[in-house]
């Protein structure tokens, strides 16, 4: 077999060549004798003609072709009629005069046609992804992948990184999700986790004395899958030493500079903006803002206080904050519409919203009444709102406030048309809280992880008042989702046996779960830091396709399941056996 040419790769310029062409007929039409073929490969598709002039033999063979026949054709590369060209084609100016065929397999009829706009139940794709894959559009996104890898690891090359492996049968890390369990058939009734991240590892490199580790790298976390959440997830992953955060910020600016250049020709303005945790979350509520639109929060607790809405004063008085969003000639909704809005932010647990219309006789609303008109111009005010506006408020604990809106203003970016989607709004998000208080176990977790340096202006709360630490912690996000995070590390054994101590973490479960890292910062750790791409969340985003399942080549379903290979599956016995492990399912209540 000798193929001479991707289909796609050939054009006008290669008309009078003889070439050979491989690859599936994925279309096939009969006009008066001839018969046309569009042969497929991973390149795009080409027009092949059977005529009896050129070959009757073949001519006759191409009779029997169906549907995603394998073949080979060799032939003259012709210039089509004018008639006929084809300008939506590629390969539209130019068809093979076919004088040989040979069908290299046969193929049962598709479960679903491989055309690229057919909508496709997306059971049916998974569970014949290996069919799904085979379109164009569907394809698109496994071949800039392929690309990315290559930028990134010539990249990081050019800048002193090492990529080196790190373990997949491991200790449970600490991520903050479920770990996926792997049974040891040598120590009966051990298990090895599989990395959430190789955080530990990379931090040992540096111990180490690899100065710059990277590797892009599989990550599992068994947590509850969402559109840019697999349980099986690639990072591109890095760890460097005698670095500031500044260092870390120029080395991704510049890898993402050079991401979007080369895909996308697009040049990313540099430096990538700043912005601190608490003023994303009090114009935002949240720590991924999407910077494409305005529709900023603003907080009225102050003014609420002096109303004399029952519902504020409580939200007030227990400690809660309230908090606006200013619809743009949102004074046109109806109230059905408004309503809708209302049940939008109970998703969110808000439990109601209130809202003014902006009238030309100022703030307009069945709960007017409770507000003097001082307190309403000067909400008008806060708000920044004009006639035609609508101003809707939640006021419940900051986080549910928060979230509420946040999700809030999504909603309303996307209903009102403000999202440009050609726009990539960078942001870097730092000076995270080291600490956030669990309610429910009363107790502080890392909010990054527990290995993230305090600040050093705030270091010395870390036992006083834990609330007031800051993390040398930050997040790169776009378009309002979190691209990815990192921080610098604790070197000093003391600091991260304190850390652990607040973490309520004591001291023989630090020593059974991490004591190789605290042995290894005892033999004279380098300051270190690091972050982590989310690889898969950067091709969705690249791509612009929906879910990060489309840039997986197999991805689990939101159930976490696998529909072409059925996995997670039962096992035999016997492996059980082995394992020395016994099933025993009990009801879910
Ligand atoms: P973090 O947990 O923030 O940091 O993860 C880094 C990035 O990985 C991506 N990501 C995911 N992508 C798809 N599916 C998932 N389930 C998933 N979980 C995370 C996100 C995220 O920003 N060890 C640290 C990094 C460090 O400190 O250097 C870590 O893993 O894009």
């Amino acid at each position: 077999m000798k193929r001479t040419n991707y289909c796609a790769e050939l054009s006008a310029a290669d008309i009078g060549k003889n070439v050979a062409v491989c690859g599936w007929a994925h279309r096939r039409r009969d006009h008066g004798g001839l018969i046309f073929i569009d042969l497929r490969d991973r390149s795009g598709l080409l027009q092949i003609v059977f005529n009896p002039e050129y070959s009757v033999e073949a001519h006759k063979l191409a009779h029997t072709i169906r549907s995603e026949y394998v073949l080979m054709a060799k032939g003259k590369v012709i210039k089509r009629s004018d008639e006929t060209i084809n300008p939506k084609m590629k390969t539209g100016e130019i068809e093979i005069a076919v004088n040989e065929l040979t069908i290299l397999n046969t193929s049962k009829t598709p479960p679903f046609a491989l055309d690229d706009d057919s909508k496709i139940n997306e059971d049916l794709r998974l569970k014949y992804r290996y069919l799904d894959l085979r379109r164009e559009n569907v394809m698109f996104p496994f071949l800039v992948r392929h690309k990315v890898a290559n930028i990134v690891r010539n990249y990081l090359n050019d800048n002193n990184f090492l990529e080196i492996e790190t373990p997949m049968l491991t200790k449970s890390t600490p991520e903050g999700a479920r770990d996926y369990l792997v049974p040891s058939r040598v120590h009966p009734g051990k298990f090895f986790a599989l990395p959430q991240s190789p955080q530990l590892f990379k931090q040992l490199f540096m111990v180490a004395g690899f100065d710059r580790y990277f590797q892009i790298v599989k990550c599992f976390r068994d947590e509850d899958l969402r559109a840019d959440r697999q349980p099986e997830f690639t990072q591109i992953d890095m760890e460097l030493s005698f670095i500031e955060i500044d260092d870390i910020f120029e080395i991704i600016e510049g890898m993402l500079y050079k991401i979007f250049k080369e895909i996308r020709g697009i040049e990313i303005s540099l430096p990538i903006r700043k912005m601190d945790y608490f003023e994303a979350m009090d114009k935002y509520g949240c720590d991924k803002p999407d910077l494409r639109f305005g529709l900023e929060l603003k907080e009225i607790t102050d003014l609420a206080a002096d109303s004399d809405f029952q519902v504020f004063k409580n939200v007030v008085q227990s400690g809660g904050i309230i908090k606006g969003i200013t619809v743009p000639n949102g004074a046109s909704l109806s109230r059905k519409e408004i309503d809708d809005l209302i049940t939008y932010v109970g998703n969110y647990g808000a439990r109601g919203m209130a809202w003014f219309k902006v009238t030309e006789n100022g703030l307009e609303s069945n709960i007017k009444k409770y507000f003097n008109d001082e307190l309403l111009k000067k909400i008008q005010e806060r708000m920044v709102a004009k006639i035609g506006d609508l101003v809707c408020f939640v006021g419940s604990t900051p986080k549910i406030t928060n979230f509420a809106l946040a999700n809030l203003r999504l909603h309303l970016g996307e209903k009102l048309g403000l999202i440009d989607n050609d726009k990539f709004e960078f942001v870097w998000i730092y000076n995270f809280p080291l600490f956030e208080y669990d309610e429910q176990t009363k107790r502080y977790a890392a909010m990054h992880h527990p290995f993230t340096s305090p600040t050093d202006d705030t270091i010395e709360f870390m036992e006083t008042a834990p609330d007031k630490v800051r993390a040398k912690a930050y997040d790169i996000v776009l378009n309002g989702n979190e691209l990815g995070g990192g921080s610098l590390r604790i070197y000093r054994n003391d600091i991260q046996k304190k850390m652990f101590k607040i973490l309520n973490i004591g001291e023989e479960e630090a020593e059974q779960k991490f004591g190789f890292l605290l042995n290894a910062l005892q033999y004279g750790a380098p300051p270190h830091g690091g972050i982590a791409l989310g690889m898969d969340r950067l091709i969705m985003l690249l791509t612009g396709v929906e879910s990060i399942r489309d840039v997986i080549a197999f991805p689990k379903t939101q159930k976490a399941s696998c529909l072409m290979t059925d996995a997670p599956s039962v096992v035999e016995p016997s492996q059980l056996k082995e394992l020395f492990l016994k099933i025993t399912i009990e009801d879910k209540k």
